[in-house]
C-alpha cells in the first residue's frame, strides 16, 4: 500500500497521497523511513530562556559576536542522544539581542563537514550579507566569513543556512535575532518561542533520507520543540501580561496555535508591531513566519496553561491528524500581578500603493524524470528566469498557487504588503509588513514591495524541501 521509494508516479497531482494514508500521523510501524511514532516525552524541562549570545564589543551600538557552526550531541526527551548541528554548540543558536540602529558583526566559522552560509531571514540588509548563493560563495569546512550590517527594523527575525537548508536546518542550524524598537509595549513577562519539530528514529538520529511523503509535505517531526526542548515548560507570573514572540523554524510543519479558552491578541508579525492589533482563537504560522502576541496569564498560581497546535488542512489530508501539545506555560506561585491592559494600537505603517501586476508568480508541482519537483512559472530553480527591477521601484507581485497544497512564500530583503486575496482587496485596517506568507492551495495573493536595495534576492517556498527542489527564484534589483 506504500508508494515505492523514489518514485512519485501518482502523487504529483495530489490525489493519491492521502489515499495512501501518508497524510495521517498515527500509522503504526514497519516502515523505517516514515516512522511517525512520537518519542516518549520524558519529564518536563524548562524552556523559558534561550542561551544569550555574548557581545564582545563594549560599544553600546555595536553587537559583535562569534558564531561557529559545529556538530554536537543533544538529548530530546527520552530519546538516545542525537547528533545535531549547532551554532556555538547549542540549538537553537544563542539569541542575538539588538536594538534598531545597532551594527551587528558576526564572525562566522564553519566547522561542519560541509559548506554552509548564514541567511538573515527578514532583515533588510545589503545583498552581499544575505547569505544566498546568488551573492556569496559557500563557506567551506574550516572557512570563515564576517557578516556585518545595520539593523533597520524592530521585530523578531531569525537566521539559518541557505544551502542544503532542508538538511542543515532540520539538523538544528537556526537561531533567533531580536531587534528592539522605540515603541515596545509594556509587558510583565516577555518570552521568545522558537517552534520546531524534529523527526527522530529509535536510535535518536535525524534521517537525511527524504521519503516521498516528506518531499511532498516537507519533513515533519515526531517530536515538537519549544526553544529546542521537548515537553517544554515556559514560566510566567500569575496574572502577568505576557508577550510571546514566536517564530516557526520547522521545515514543513504549520503550527496552528491555540490556548484553550483564551484569545491571543496579535500585536505584531514579520515586519514588527502592527497599527491595529486584533484577537484570534487560533494562530496559524507557516514555516518562516513570526507573530508577536499577548495574553493575560490569569490562572491559578502553580497551574499550567497548555499551548496546543490544532489540525490544519494544508493539502493531502494533513488536517486529519489530532491536536498536539506544543508545550505548557508554568504559572509561578508568587503574588498575583495586577495585569496591565492589552495594547490597542501602534504607530502607522507607511502604505505602499496598489497597481497593476508587474510580476506574476505561479506555484505548482510536476514530475521531472520521475521525480516530483516544485515549480515557479513551470520552471525549477535555477532555471527560472530572473526577475529584474530598478532600484527604488515599487512593484506588484501576484503569487498564484495552482497546486493542491499550501506554500509559504518568502521574499528576501524586503517587506511586502498584501493588497488582495483572490482579487478581493484587503480591508485598510489589516495593513502589516510581511516577508513570509501562506499562499493557500488554489488561491492567489497580490503583494506589493519597494525594492530599494540593489543586488540579487531570492524568493521561494519556505517549506525547505520545496525550496530545495525547485521552488526558488531570483529577483535582481539593478
Ligand atoms: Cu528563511 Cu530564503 O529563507
Ligand atoms: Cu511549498
Amino acid at each position: 500500500m506504500r508508494l515505492p521509494r523514489g518514485v512519485f508516479s501518482c502523487c504529483v497531482l495530489a490525489i493519491t497521497i492521502a489515499a495512501q494514508g501518508c497524510g495521517a500521523d498515527h500509522e503504526a510501524g514497519g516502515h523505517g523511513d516514515h516512522d511517525e511514532a512520537p518519542v516518549p516525552a520524558g519529564p518536563p524541562v524548562d524552556a523559558s530562556e534561550l542561551t544569550p549570545a555574548e557581545d564582545k564589543n563594549p560599544d553600546p551600538n555595536v553587537v559583535e559576536i562569534d558564531l561557529e557552526a559545529r556538530e554536537a550531541m543533544k538529548t530530546f526527551g527520552t530519546s538516545p542522544p542525537t547528533p545535531v548541528w549547532t551554532y556555538n554548540g547549542v540549538t537553537p543558536a544563542p539569541l542575538v539581542d539588538t536594538k534598531v540602529g545597532d551594527r551587528l558583526v558576526v564572525h562566522f566559522k564553519n566547522s561542519l563537514p560541509e559548506p554552509t552560509t548564514i541567511h538573515w531571514h527578514g532583515i533588510r540588509l545589503p545583498a552581499a550579507m544575505d547569505g544566498t548563493l546568488a551573492m556569496q560563495s559557500p563557506i567551506p569546512p574550516g572557512g570563515t566569513f564576517t557578516y556585518e550590517f545595520t539593523l533597520k527594523d524592530a521585530g523578531l527575525f531569525w537566521f539559518h543556512p541557505h544551502m542544503r537548508s532542508d538538511i542543515q536546518v532540520q539538523k538544528g542550524l537556526y537561531g533567533a535575532l531580536r531587534v528592539r524598537g522605540a515603541n515596545e509595549p509594556a509587558a510583565d513577562v516577555e518570552r521568545l518561542l522558537v517552534l520546531d519539530d524534529i523527526k527522530l528514529d529509535k536510535d535518536g538520529r535525524v534521517a537525511e533520507y527524504l521519503d516521498d511523503h516528506s518531499l511532498m509535505m516537507g519533513r515533519e517531526g515526531n517530536t515538537l520543540l519549544v526553544n529546542g526542548i521537548a515537553n517544554a515548560r515556559v514560566s510566567v507570573e500569575p496574572g502577568a501580561l505576557l508577550r510571546l514572540r514566536i517564530v516557526n523554524v520547522a521545515n514543513g510543519r504549520f503550527f496552528n496555535l491555540r490556548i484553550p479558552d483564551r484569545k491571543l491578541r496579535v500585536i505584531g508579525t514579520d515586519g514588527g508591531l502592527i497599527p491595529k492589533p486584533y484577537d484570534v482563537d487560533t494562530l496559524l504560522m507557516s514555516p518562516g513566519e513570526r507573530y508577536d502576541v499577548m495574553f493575560v496569564a490569569n490562572a491559578e498560581p502553580g497551574s499550567e496553561i497548555p499551548l496546543i497546535t490544532e489540525p490544519y488542512e494544508r493539502g493531502h489530508e494533513s488536517g486529519l491528524r489530532p491536536p498536539a501539545e506544543v508545550g505548557r506555560f508554568k504559572v509561578g506561585t508568587g503574588p498575583v500581578l495586577t495585569a496591565k491592559p492589552l495594547p490597542t494600537a501602534f504607530p502607522d505603517i507607511p502604505r505602499l500603493p496598489d497597481g497593476p501586476v508587474d510580476f506574476p508568480i505561479r506555484l505548482n508541482e510536476k514530475l521531472i524524470d520521475g521525480q516530483v519537483m516544485f515549480t515557479i512559472n513551470d520552471a525549477v530553480h535555477p532555471n527560472i528566469p530572473v526577475i529584474t527591477t530598478k532600484n527604488g521601484d515599487v512593484r506588484v507581485l501576484e503569487v498564484t498557487n495552482e497546486s493542491d497544497m499550501d506554500h509559504p512564500f518568502h521574499l528576501h530583503g524586503f517587506f511586502f504588503q498584501v493588497l488582495a486575496t483572490n482579487g478581493v482587496a484587503l480591508p485598510p485596517e489589516a495593513l502589516v509588513n510581511k516577508d513570509t506568507i501562506t499562499i493557500p492551495a488554489k488561491q492567489s495573493l497580490k503583494l506589493v514591495a519597494r525594492f530599494d536595495e540593489p543586488g540579487s534576492w531570492m524568493y521561494h517556498c519556505h517549506i525547505l524541501e520545496h525550496g530545495e527542489h525547485g521552488m526558488m527564484g531570483e529577483l535582481r534589483v539593478e
